[in-house]
């Protein structure tokens, strides 16, 4: 063996340790939190709120909000809570949390100091690292959450316009449409207005470019893949 194969093997090794080491600590629920960007949102000041203050000021903050919130979510909360927010039973399913003051306000809370049950922390506090506009910027993004089984119910049909968009062949005078409907019909957990469902998203995207139904095609091929 050449040293520098000896090196890398050796490097290969160490690496493994670390994420061995990483591993022992995620179990432990202790992992530091992910700071995150939001300076793209609104401020909202240095008192808290008790009502998710980025549910209302229109679209783009909205957008915004979920957008941001999707990333905090993925890095910080998914691990126990679950990837797209559907539970796997370690922690509550926080898709069913209302989407309104009563809702809202146990959500600050817990973001603000987490849970600790005789002297061990079930889930970290969040307040000092991620501060408010990431709290509500992550609950945008939870609240929106579609409620799966219904997607599911269309999940065929997607996955046929998925390949129409895909293969250019769509005709999007009346795929747009026909994603716009099953976006209506899909509802939240959370009963917040609307879904930010896969079917939304796409629907958004297509204005007839063929660059629009690429993105759109992506949008639901991600979608659907993460539900089966
Ligand atoms: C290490 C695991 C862990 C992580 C990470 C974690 N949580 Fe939790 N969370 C829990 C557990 C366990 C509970 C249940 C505590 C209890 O019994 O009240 C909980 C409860 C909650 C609740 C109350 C839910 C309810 O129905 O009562 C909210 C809201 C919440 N978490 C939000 C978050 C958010 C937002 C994040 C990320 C910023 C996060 N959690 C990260 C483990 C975690």
């Amino acid at each position: 063996m050449s040293s520098s194969r000896k090196l890398s093997a050796r490097a290969a090794l160490i690496a493994l340790c670390t994420l061995a080491g990483a591993g022992g600590v995620y179990a432990h629920g202790d992992v530091a939190p992910q700071p995150m960007n939001t300076d793209a949102l609104p401020d909202v000041g240095d008192e808290w709120l008790i009502e998710n203050p980025y549910r209302d000021q229109g679209e783009e903050v909205w957008t915004t909000a979920i957008e941001i919130g999707a990333s905090g979510y993925n890095q910080n909360c998914a691990r126990c809570h679950g990837l797209e927010v559907i539970s796997g039973g370690l922690a509550p399913d926080l898709r069913y949390l209302e989407a309104e003051e009563y809702g809202d306000e146990w959500f600050a809370e817990r973001f603000r100091t987490g849970y600790t049950q005789n002297g061990t922390t079930k889930m970290p506090a969040f307040e000092e690292v991620l501060g408010q506009k990431a709290s509500w910027a992550i609950r945008t993004y939870i609240e929106t959450r579609p409620d799966q089984d219904m997607l599911d119910e269309y999940a065929d049909e997607l996955h046929k316009m998925r390949d129409a968009l895909a293969d250019g062949s769509a005709d999007v005078a009346t795929v747009k449409p026909r994603l716009e409907d099953i976006a209506g019909k899909i509802e939240t957990l959370s009963g917040a207005p609307v879904a930010d469902s896969i079917a939304f998203r796409a629907a958004k995207q297509l204005d007839g470019s063929e660059d629009s139904m690429k993105q759109a095609a992506e949008t639901l091929t991600i979608g659907l893949s993460v539900a089966h």
